[in-house]
Formats: structure tokens, sequence, C-alpha cells
């Protein structure tokens, strides 16, 4: 790596000046509310219900507690059918609530959970499914859903990289029972650690919102064994500034996508996975396939980039299902998996944010094309 490439990572957080925040905290030094549902909570939880076109909303101290919670609050017991290509909190949520996984192959055009194959999977202990909107582009959304309403299951979307993505004129994240969020610094939205539910009606966010807070109803009545997973006040006001600029950081995005889909897709051996069709989506990933035809595997081009300072990732490698806490699975068979085994040996996310310049995007080009 020359001394003049800087590092070029898969993401960076979208940050809004200094300045635009310190009026927030000054407000909450002013208060000393610092935490349970106060002001910028209360603020935020509205405005992203607008903002998102959800009737109601729970914001989580992470994306991976609003999976737990999703869980607890539809009580899920016995086996879920879940997809192995995703990141690891997606089955963690499982076995942290005693539920066994059941991993169903993929579709190798949306590598989501492919709903041809989620009947086959289903057993007397199923209750749930669990897909996830992968890279944020839609699963079949109404296949899964005529199988849920059949067998009379659950369905929890795993919607952390759906962001404001629309499907058939309306939020992808009105789907399903419940759909959950993570705003982690790396995702479209972020409050540094954060998440949230998607609830369908306020008694549902009702039961959420005293599971995120331990349990409690009230001051003295505790309804279930809750955890604390509340947001603070800090990551909420941090949230409601992030909103104001949203939309430009998603164009900003869009503009990258295009560039190097313009740029890749005539690339023998390099697949740009395709945008989703009837969907505005929030190009929150830029995910390539490197084919045989490529002179490169793709640990070679992932190699390759390393070496010029660009970190692409190799979301998802390894499959959740490769992991000592499930590989012993009987759903996790490799033969079991092919499409998926095949998307994690080949997938190569590339770099895309807000910040990301021109010259950037044409150096990561460059690299690809061999230059
Ligand atoms: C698909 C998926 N599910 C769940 C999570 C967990 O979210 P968090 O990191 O906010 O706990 C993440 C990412 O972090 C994710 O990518």
């Amino acid at each position: 790596m020359s001394p003049l490439d800087k590092p070029i990572y898969v993401t960076q957080p979208f940050l809004p000046s200094l300045e635009e925040y310190m009026p927030y905290l000054e407000q909450i030094w002013d208060s000393k509310w610092l935490t349970n549902g106060g002001p910028f909570h209360q603020e935020l939880e509205k405005k992203l219900s607008n903002h998102l076109g959800v009737d109601h909303l729970a914001l989580f101290a992470n994306g991976t507690l609003a999976l737990v919670t999703a869980l607890q609050a539809l009580r899920i017991t016995g086996e879920v059918i879940t997809t192995p290509f995703s990141f690891v909190a997606t089955a963690h949520s499982l076995l942290w609530n005693g539920i066994k996984p059941v991993f169903v192959d993929i579709h190798p055009e949306t590598f989501n959970l492919d709903p041809e194959k989620i009947e086959a999977a289903i057993t007397p202990q199923t209750t749930a499914i669990m897909p996830v909107h992968v890279y944020g582009k839609p699963c079949h959304v109404e296949k899964i859903q005529k199988i849920a309403d059949i067998y009379g299951l659950k369905v929890i979307y795993d919607a952390a990289h759906a962001f404001g993505v629309n499907y058939k004129g309306e939020s992808l994240l009105k789907h399903g029972d419940l759909s959950t969020m993570s705003f982690h610094a790396t995702k479209v939205f972020t409050t540094f650690e954060g998440g949230a539910i998607v609830c369908p009606d306020a008694k549902t966010k009702r039961r959420i919102d005293d599971l995120k807070n331990f349990g409690f109803a009230d001051e003295v009545t505790v309804v279930a064994p809750g955890i604390n997973a509340k947001m603070n006040e800090v990551q909420a006001a941090f949230g409601l500034l992030q909103l104001k600029h949203i939309d430009k950081a998603i164009a900003r995005r869009r503009e990258i996508d295009a560039q190097y889909r313009e740029q890749l897709s005539s690339v023998p051996g390099i697949f740009c996975a395709p945008l989703p069709a009837d969907t505005i989506y929030n190009c929150s990933y830029f995910p390539i396939l490197i084919q045989d035809a490529y002179p490169l595997s793709r640990e070679g081009l992932y190699e390759k980039l390393r070496q010029h300072g660009i970190y692409a990732r190799r979301y998802f490698y390894p499959l959740i299902s490769e992991f000592p806490m499930y590989r012993g699975l009987p759903s996790a068979a490799r033969s079991n998996l092919p499409i998926a085994k095949t998307a994690a040996d080949r997938i190569l996310c590339l770099p895309i944010y807000p910040a990301l310049e021109n010259e950037s995007i044409e150096r990561v080009i460059s690299i690809i094309k061999g230059k």
C-alpha cells in the first residue's frame, strides 16, 4: 500500500457536525434526564415511525436485544426456521431464548431465505419463521406470509439492514408479525449502538416496552422476566440529528451504487447483485459475487484490495451454520445449504457510505478491473 493511499473501509458512519449535536447534549445536561423513556426517546419514536411509515416502534439499546425481545414478546418456543446467510446475532437470538434454529437454504439471486424450501423444514415443533432482509433487499414476503398462515406460524423479520426500504408502495417493515432493526455504527441510520422493534399495534408495543424495561408495567408491577434494553437519551438525541440528514445520506449512497453498477457490470466474472424489483432501496451494501470467469478467487480479490488499503468485507462468511454452536444441528449440514455455501464463498461487499469520494470509488473499480 502506498502511503498516499488512505485506507477505505467497507463503511463509515455518517456523523453530522459536533456543533449540531451540542445543543441536544446541553438539553440533556439541563434536564438531567438520561434514560428511561426521556423526551428525546419519545420524540425519536414518533419521528422515526413517521419517517418510516409504520404505526408503532419501540426503540432498543441495540438490534440484538430487539431480536431477543421480539421472540419473547410473541412467546416463541420450540423450533424456528431461519437463514444461515446472515450476521450471527440472528441465530444467537434464538439460542438466547432456548429455541432451536432450523436452517433453510437461500435463493441464489436475493440471498434471502428461499420460500420454496421452507415447508419441507416445518415440524410439529415449528412456531415461527425468522427471515432476514439481507442487504436490505426484500424477502419474498407474500410467499412467506402464505406459508405462515397455512401452518399457523409467526413471522419475525430481522430487518437490521432495511432502514427506510419501501416495497410495493409501503414500508417493508410492516410485513410479518414484528420487524427488528439495528442502528449500529455500521448501519445506514445509526445511534452509535441502537435498534428498534416495529410493532403492529399499541398493545404489542406496550408489552415490548415492558419487556425492555425489566418487565415493569408500572412502579410496583413486574409482568415478565424482562431485560434492560432501553435506548438512552444521548443515543436518541443523536438519532434525531441523523434523521435530519438521512435523505441526503441515502441519495449519495444511490449515486455510489450507480457508479459501481455502471463500471463493474461488464467485468467478466463480476456479478453485481441486481437492484430489487418494486423497491425503493436504501443502498446499504454493494455485494458482488466473484465467479469463475474472474482471474482471481474471492479470497484473491479480497487480499488484493487489502494490499491497496481497501477493506471490502465478506458478508456473510462463514455461514452461521458453520460456527461451533450451530454446526452439529442436522439442518446445518452443508448438503442442506448448497446455495448459501456458494454465496458465502464468493461474496464480497464493496465500500459504500455517504462520504466516499469519487476518486476512492475509482480506486476500488480500477483494482477490480486489474488496472
Ligand atoms: C442481520 C443482522 N441482524 C442483527 C444484527 C445485530 O444488530 P446489533 O449490532 O445492533 O446488535 C446485525 C448487525 O449488527 C445484523 O447485520
